[in-house]
C-alpha cells in the first residue's frame, strides 16, 4: 500500500497556499509519498446571515493550476455545509467552527483513504483542531502545520473570548500531537523556538517534537500573466521604490486611504502601491479619483504606481527595482519580503500581527515600527517619515543589511544539509518508520 501524507488546511489563502506548497516540498524530497489535500467550502448560509466570508481570499486559480501542474498531489472538496447555526460576526470563531460541523465528512474520508493506502500523517492548520479527535480516533499520527511564526497568536490576550477557548484546546491537542510543523526557520526565531523545544510550553509531558521546514514561498503566479506593474518596475533604478501591500484582509478607511497618499507625495520617494477599496465594498474595484486626493495620480505618475485590488507580491519583492516594503506583516509577506531580502516597515493590522512587528522591529531588527495615533490612523506626516527613513537614512541602511544577511541564512536552511532540509528529512524518515 501507498504511503499517503492527508494535509487539511484552513481555507483563507495565507493559510491554504503554504500548506499546498508543503506538499510540494515533501513531494519534492520524498516523491515515494502520495499527498492528499483536503479543501474545505464556503457553507451556504442563509441570507441574514452576518457571518463574514469565511474562504478569505480566492484560491481557486491556484488550486486549478497545482492540480493540472502537479499530478501527484490530489484535491479534495469537501462538501459545504448547509445548515451553519452560527450567527457570529467573528472570522476567528468561524474558522474554527466550520471544520468541527465537517467532522462526520472528514471521517468518511480518513477512512476510505486508509482503505487504499496507508496514512502515515495528516497534517491540520491549527484552525482545523476539531480534526484531531477524528484522526486520533482512527489511530492517524497527526501534526500540527504553523503558517504563522512560532510566536502566540492574537486570540490569547483576551481570557474571556471564544477564541481563547479554542486556542486552549488547541494548545492542549498540539501537546498530545505527534509533532509540530512550522513554517519559519531556525535562525529567523532561535529564541521561541528554544522555548518551545526546551519543553516551555508543555511543563506537564514531553513536548512534541517541532520541525523548522520553511521558509515556504509560493511564486507560482509570477509566469503565468504579464503585469502592467512590473513593466512599471522595469523602468525604475534598482532599489528605488518603495512597495505598499497589506494582505488579503487588510482593508483601509477612505480617509486612511488619503493620508496614506499624501505621506507617499510628500516623501518624495517612487512607490509602488496596491490599494483595495474601503469596506464594505472591498471586493469593488476601487475608484482612485474618489479616493486619492485631487491630482495625486497626475503629479506622482513620474514616481508612482497605484495597482487595483492585487499584485503578484513575490515577483514584485524579488524584482530589482524595490528597495522596501510597507507591509501588514502577515507571516507570509514577512517570510517573502526575507526571502528576497526586502527590508519592511511593519504596519500591522490583525490577527497575530501586532506581535510580528514587535519581533521584526525590535527582536530580529528587519523591520521599522509606524507609529498610530490613539483612534488608529497612521498620519501622512508619520507615513512620511517612516518611508524616507527606510529608503535614504543610516537606520534604514542598517536594516536593510541586516534583512540582506538573513536571506542568505534562510537559502542555506533549504538547501542540502541546511537546517530546514535535514528537519523535513528526519520527519519523513520518521513517517517511513510508523
Ligand atoms: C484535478 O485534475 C483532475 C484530473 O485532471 C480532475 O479530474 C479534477 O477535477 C481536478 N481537481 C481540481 C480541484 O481542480
Ligand atoms: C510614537 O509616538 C509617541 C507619542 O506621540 C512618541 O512619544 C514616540 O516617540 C513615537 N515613537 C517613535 C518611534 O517615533
Amino acid at each position: 500500500m501507498e504511503d499517503a501524507i492527508v494535509l487539511y488546511p484552513s481555507p483563507g489563502r495565507g493559510h491554504l497556499i503554504s500548506m499546498v506548497e508543503l506538499g510540494k516540498l515533501i513531494l519534492r524530497n520524498h516523491p515515494s509519498f502520495s499527498i492528499t489535500i483536503l479543501i474545505l467550502s464556503e457553507p451556504n448560509t442563509n441570507t441574514n446571515s452576518t457571518a463574514p466570508n469565511y474562504v478569505a481570499g480566492s484560491t481557486t486559480k491556484y488550486i486549478t493550476t497545482v492540480n493540472s501542474t502537479t499530478p501527484s498531489i490530489s484535491f479534495h472538496h469537501l462538501p459545504p455545509i448547509s445548515e451553519v447555526p452560527l450567527s457570529t460576526s467573528s472570522f476567528v470563531e468561524l474558522s474554527y467552527s466550520i471544520p468541527r460541523f465537517n467532522n462526520q465528512n472528514l471521517h468518511q474520508i480518513l477512512k476510505t483513504i486508509s482503505q487504499t493506502s496507508k496514512p502515515k500523517a495528516f497534517i491540520i492548520d491549527f484552525f482545523c483542531d476539531a480534526a484531531f479527535e477524528v484522526a486520533t480516533n482512527l489511530d492517524i499520527p497527526t501534526y500540527y502545520f504553523f503558517t504563522s511564526g512560532a510566536n502566540l497568536p492574537e486570540p490569547w490576550k483576551d481570557r474571556t473570548s471564544k477564541e481563547y477557548q479554542y486556542s486552549l484546546n488547541v494548545a492542549a491537542h498540539m501537546a498530545k500531537s505527534n509533532g509540530l510543523l512550522v513554517n519559519t526557520f531556525d535562525l529567523l526565531e532561535t529564541k521561541p523556538i528554544k522555548a518551545i523545544s526546551g519543553g516551555l510550553c508543555v511543563p506537564d509531558r514531553p513536548t512534541p517534537p517541532i520541525f523548522c521546514i520553511g521558509p515556504l514561498i509560493s511564486d507560482s503566479n509570477q509566469d503565468v500573466e504579464d503585469y502592467e506593474c512590473l513593466n512599471w518596475l522595469n523602468s525604475q533604478p534598482s532599489r528605488s521604490v518603495v512597495f505598499l501591500c497589506f494582505g488579503s484582509l487588510g482593508l483601509f478607511s477612505a480617509k486612511q486611504l488619503k493620508e496614506i497618499a499624501v505621506g507617499l507625495e510628500n516623501s518624495g520617494q517612487r512607490f509602488l502601491w496596491v490599494l483595495r477599496n474601503p469596506p464594505p465594498d472591498n471586493e469593488k474595484d476601487p475608484n482612485l479619483d474618489e479616493l486619492l486626493p485631487k491630482g495625486f495620480l497626475e503629479r506622482t505618475k513620474e514616481k508612482g504606481f497605484v495597482v487595483k485590488k492585487w499584485a503578484p507580491q513575490v515577483a514584485v519583492l524579488r524584482h530589482d527595482s524595490v528597495g522596501g516594503f510597507v507591509t501588514h506583516c502577515g507571516w507570509n509577506s514577512v517570510l517573502e519580503a526575507v526571502w528576497c531580502g526586502v527590508p519592511m516597515v511593519g504596519w500591522p493590522l490583525y490577527a497575530e500581527q501586532r506581535l510580528n512587528r514587535v519581533v521584526l522591529v525590535e527582536e530580529v531588527k528587519l523591520a521599522l515600527g509606524l507609529n498610530e495615533s490613539e483612534d488608529g490612523l497612521v498620519s501622512a506626516a508619520e507615513l512620511e517619515k517612516r518611508v524616507k527613513e527606510l529608503m535614504d537614512s543610516e537606520v534604514g541602511t542598517e536594516v536593510r543589511e541586516r534583512v540582506s544577511g538573513l536571506r542568505d541564512e534562510a537559502v542555506t536552511a533549504v538547501k542540502e544539509g541546511g537546517s530546514s532540509h535535514v528537519a523535513l528529512a528526519k520527519l519523513a524518515e520518521l513517517w517511513r518508520q510508523n
